[in-house]
């Protein structure tokens, strides 16, 4: 709720090495750490004025996720890991259970207080120091974008948690350590929270054998630096009660349809300014009255466009009306 009392988490997932039982070679330790509520640009390797250190050496001499998606909210991401169950079908398994069954020894520690704020990713990078030690394999998406609301912050990207912007929804992400063939870079293909499952388990030797997932393993392509083999994900479709809810977006390739109120927190919000929601409930509270607000459909070259400027809708929205309507 704008105003509202908001409650979020970081949580750091920690899995050691045990025995393996089917290949001889040391699987890698995998630490998967996920920090809610951290904007694009409250991480020191998208921005130098973010003191994070250890977090920035760890992202320097691994692979800077440019291209990773989260779900707008934090329990979606959570569910679609999955990492543990959050509102998941019962006869799913998760990444604990799968890392299980390759050997693993899986451990879970977490810290559910605290609204993550800039400061936060500094507190944060002084915990790290704590856990990693020489652990070779860390992973570390965000669960969602900022808070602007908070002081998260997701400058130059557009809107914050909640929306889906790209600053709700493209995670400050990276991957630390083991196989990882060119580090020190940027790797820009397409990701989206679903594949992190996937991902890790092919990365710790394993083979996802369910077919009934969404996500896809990105180990080859970014271990590699090949193309990634995701070019559409869905940011969100939820048609329950607007504004907090209610949003629906896409994205194929290079572009980006948001269908109906894209969510508050719509503007841009350079870091460090205290911010009023006002003038977004107030925009939104026109839209209502003046528009048919599940009828607007806006469209962006997210690649030439990264920070969701230019609405293309009025040229190319009916090509893309009937994407959607046959998707
Ligand atoms: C889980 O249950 C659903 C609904 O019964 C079914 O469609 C799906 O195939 C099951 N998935 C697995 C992995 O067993
Ligand atoms: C990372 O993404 C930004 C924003 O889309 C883009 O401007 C930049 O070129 C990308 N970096 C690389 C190395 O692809
Ligand atoms: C979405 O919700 C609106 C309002 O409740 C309803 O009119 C519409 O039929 C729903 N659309 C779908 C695809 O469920």
């Amino acid at each position: 709720m704008p105003g509202g009392k908001h409650q979020s988490c970081l949580w750091i997932i920690l899995l050691t090495f045990g025995v393996r039982q089917t290949v001889d070679a040391k699987p890698p330790n995998i630490i998967f750490m996920v920090a809610d509520d951290l904007g694009w640009n409250d991480v020191g390797f998208n921005n130098p004025d973010i003191i994070s250190p250890n977090l920035n050496k760890l992202a320097a001499e691994g692979v800077i996720l440019n291209q990773s998606y989260v779900q707008p909210v934090c329990t979606p991401t959570w569910s679609s890991c999955p990492s543990k169950a959050v509102c998941a079908p019962l006869n799913r398994t998760f990444l604990p259970q799968e890392l299980k069954k390759l050997g693993y020894a899986t451990h879970a520690v977490g810290k559910s207080d605290n609204r993550l704020q800039s400061g936060d990713s500094t507190q944060a990078d002084v915990h790290l120091t704590k856990i990693i030690g020489s652990l070779p394999f860390v992973f570390d998406p965000a669960q969602n974008g900022g808070w602007t609301q908070f002081y998260g912050n997701n400058f130059p990207l557009r809107g914050g948690k909640v929306t889906v912007w790209e600053g709700g929804t493209r995670a400050a992400a990276f991957l630390h350590g083991w196989g990882l063939q060119k580090t020190g870079s940027r790797y820009n293909g397409m990701m989206h929270a679903v594949d992190w499952f996937p991902t890790i388990i092919t990365a710790a030797g394993g083979e996802v054998k369910d077919k009934d997932i969404d996500g896809m393993s990105m180990w080859e392509a970014i271990s590699t630096f090949g193309p990634s083999p995701r070019t559409e994900f869905i940011y969100n479709l939820d048609n329950s009660s607007l504004p907090l809810q209610g949003h629906a977006a896409i994205r194929q390739g290079d572009f980006k349809l948001i269908k109906g109120f894209p969510g508050l927190y719509s503007g841009w919000y350079p870091p460090d300014q205290e911010y009023d929601p006002q003038s977004d409930l107030e925009a939104y509270s026109n839209m209502l009255k003046y528009q048919d607000i599940r009828g607007i459909a806006r469209l962006y070259n997210v690649k030439d466009d990264p920070t969701e400027h230019v609405d293309l809708a009025a040229n190319r929205c009916r090509t893309w009306s009937s994407a959607w309507r046959s998707g």
